[in-house]
């Protein structure tokens, strides 16, 4: 029997495959798939490394799928589109969006919602639309991260899972609010809606963390004091608007009592950027009574349940999540890396280092050890 005929439009590329949960990725040469109805398929140009793909890479809460190609935070050019697609044409520069926008569902069509109930964040590893996979190593299928998977020369996304921006925005740099960037600022002006001169406390001074800090000082906020236990932090937080720093690893009490006494009885809004439950409910009682508003933006890495005394609660203060900073990817992104382009927010200080895509296990090194922000992956 002769072998089944091979779709000419496959492409064979190079992509950073995890084959265990925390192993390092391994180049490999893998098949990617043509576009399927209303699919793109785009060539990556930047990839940065954000802290979800590492959590989720160590696999200690969340359920291992491997062997995997990673990778969220991504600019690209689209290479070729799906039947069906009209809205991009080869050529165009994009983000990826690893929570799409379908612009028909209940949550699309509300405007109180970005948790889009057809192409939201997938967890299971494999495309929204037939749960298959787009990538394969010699017939074996590779599970997709987020239905992005940046972290190959080539990726298939869906066409709701990306956005058109302007071609004079720099890709090396507006790859960052593909996730953590503009996490951190529409956390600060959608989600919390921070107003003028109040007071804020930011748990965790890593790209969201730092991006929570620039969305307050933007908003006016007259207090804003930055929590982190690596102390090379301090510096960082300052360069993004932050007026205090607090290592709690430096206080005789615990880090709360600091901030009550800091902002007299408590801080408007708090943020938690770590990824620790245990600091949401730290960041609970740091604010105050009657209208402390507490925003959690980390995705843990161990202990996924929340605790806190209902007490908390009782005296008024609420405890906010949110995705992507509630922006709606489609509608909302391009307007924030036009921001960029006329230089209304910060990207560039947040990018400590830049890499060839060979190097891509460096950069899982220096984030693990706490010695990037992003460190962008130049991947074509
Ligand atoms: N909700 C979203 O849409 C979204 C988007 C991007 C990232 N995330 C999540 O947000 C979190 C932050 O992401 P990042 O890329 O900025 O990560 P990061 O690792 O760069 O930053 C985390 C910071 O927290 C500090 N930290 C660790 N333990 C701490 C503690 N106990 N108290 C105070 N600070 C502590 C670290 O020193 C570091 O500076 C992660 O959990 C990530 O998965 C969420
Ligand atoms: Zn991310
Ligand atoms: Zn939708």
């Amino acid at each position: 029997m002769s072998p089944p005929v091979k779709d000419p439009r496959v492409i064979t590329c190079k992509a950073a495959v995890a084959w265990g949960p925390g192993e390092a990725l391994i180049m490999e040469e893998v098949e990617v798939d043509p576009p399927r109805p209303d699919e793109i398929r785009i060539k990556v140009i930047c990839t940065s490394l954000c802290r979800s793909d590492i959590t989720l890479w160590e696999s200690k809460v969340h359920t291992p799928l491997f062997p995997r190609i990673f990778g969220h935070e991504a600019s690209g050019i689209v290479e070729s589109i799906g039947e069906g697609v009209t809205e991009f044409e080869e050529g165009d520069h994009v983000l990826t969006l690893f929570s799409g926008e379908c612009m028909k569902c209940r949550h699309c069509i509300s405007g109180k919602s970005n948790i889009c109930e057809t192409l939201g964040m997938e967890r299971s590893g494999v495309m929204h639309s037939d749960k298959k996979t787009r990538f394969s190593i010699k017939g074996k299928p590779i599970y997709h991260y987020c239905a992005v998977s940046s972290f190959s020369e080539y990726t298939v996304v869906h066409s709701g899972c990306a956005v058109k921006i302007s071609s004079a925005a720099p890709m090396e740099k507006v790859c960052l609010l593909s996730c953590g960037a503009a996490a951190g600022l529409g956390a600060a002006w959608k989600v919390a809606d921070i107003s003028k001169g109040s007071t804020v406390v930011i748990f965790g001074l890593g790209t969201v963390g730092l991006c929570v800090a620039q969305g307050a000082k933007l908003r006016g906020a007259s207090q804003i004091i930055g929590v982190d236990t690596n102390p090379a932090k301090c510096e960082k937080g300052k360069a993004f608007g932050i007026t205090e720093f607090i290592n709690p690893n430096d206080c005789s009490e615990p880090v709360q009592q600091v901030i009550k006494r800091l902002t007299n009885g408590g801080a408007d809004y708090s943020f938690e950027c770590v990824g620790d439950t245990g600091v949401i409910s730290t960041a609970l009682q740091s604010c105050c009574d009657g209208w402390g508003l507490t925003v959690t933006l980390g995705v843990p890495k161990a202990k996924p349940e929340v605790s806190a005394h209902y007490g908390l609660f009782l005296s008024g203060r609420t405890l906010k999540g949110s995705l992507f900073g509630g922006w709606k990817p489609k509608s909302e992104l391009p307007s924030l890396v036009d921001m960029y382009i006329r230089k209304e927010i910060q990207i560039d200080e947040l990018v400590t280092h830049d890499m060839p895509f060979k190097d891509i296990n460096k950069a899982f090194d220096l984030m693990r050890e706490g010695k990037c922000l992003r460190c962008v992956i130049h991947v074509n």
